[in-house]
């Protein structure tokens, strides 16, 4: 049975990933803060690991007490939606760690597992955000970021046999939404061929896919999942 380590997979985009692998008979393990309304581990090949991916010294430990993993799914992060020119230094930090630093040092570390296993898969969260800029900058360096870092890692460990890739999404029906004023949300939806936001499911149909049934040979890319707000 292969384990998947999925990043917030507790609710939201996260949360129908971990439904897509466990209903697929995978061994999933879940990391995430709040676990108070999750039932998925109900399933005895689902794993809820409460840990607060701000500490990133804690990453060595985390990974190696969860021990072999096939899949990284970087999903977690969050959005400030916060003006430039006040933005609190500690709220930059907390970007940084949650949505780029922790990515980066969960990769390092599952990775050891895959090039030691002859191979594995990661895919990363990335958005929207971080190709036409978001108005909360730092979410969306952090976004361009991720999808840097894909076709860096890509670079690095495809050679080994690990295959990374990056979805990028419009806005999405979850939470995160809350901090998105109205009259722009109205906006975006005007920018979307079928005039929706994306369900959960979508992303986590293509994130399920590249890091399941997907070529090999598409590695370092990301997926644009945006309906029309973004052609290219
Ligand atoms: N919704 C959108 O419009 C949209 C569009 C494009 C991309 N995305 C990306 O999709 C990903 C999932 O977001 P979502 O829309 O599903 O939002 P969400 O429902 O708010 O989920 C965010 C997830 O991140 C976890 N998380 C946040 N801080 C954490 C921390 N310090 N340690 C551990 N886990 C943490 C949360 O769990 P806890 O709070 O319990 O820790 C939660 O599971 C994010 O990376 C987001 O940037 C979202």
């Amino acid at each position: 049975m292969k384990t998947v380590l999925i990043t917030g997979g507790n609710k939201g985009i996260g949360l129908a990933t971990a439904e897509k692998f466990q209903q697929n008979g995978f061994l999933v393990k879940v990391v995430a803060r709040d676990f108070s309304k999750f039932t998925l581990d109900k399933h005895d090949n689902v794993e809820a690991i409460p840990y607060d991916l701000e500490d990133l010294d804690g990453i060595p430990k985390l990974v190696s007490d969860i021990g072999t993993v096939d899949i990284l799914i970087n999903n977690a992060g969050i959005m400030h939606a916060l003006p430039y020119d006040s933005y609190p230094p500690e709220k930059v930090e907390q970007i940084l760690r949650i949505n780029i630093l922790s990515p980066v040092a969960l990769i390092r570390e599952t990775s050891r597992f895959m090039i030691k296993n002859g191979g594995g898969r990661i895919v990363n969260n990335a958005s929207i955000a971080g190709e036409i800029g978001h108005p909360d900058i730092w979410y969306g360096i952090t976004k361009a970021g991720l999808i840097n870092m894909t076709k860096s890692f890509a670079k690095l460990l495809g050679p080994k046999g690990v295959v990374v890739n990056a979805v990028a999404a419009g806005p999405v029906e979850t939470d995160m939404l809350a901090v998105i004023p109205e009259q722009r949300k109205k906006d975006i939806k005007n920018t979307v061929y079928t005039g929706r936001f994306a369900y959960a499911i979508e992303v986590a149909e293509a994130m399920y896919w590249l890091a399941t049934g997907c070529p090999e040979y598409i590695n370092g890319i990301c997926i644009d999942i945006n309906n029309g707000a973004f052609p290219r």
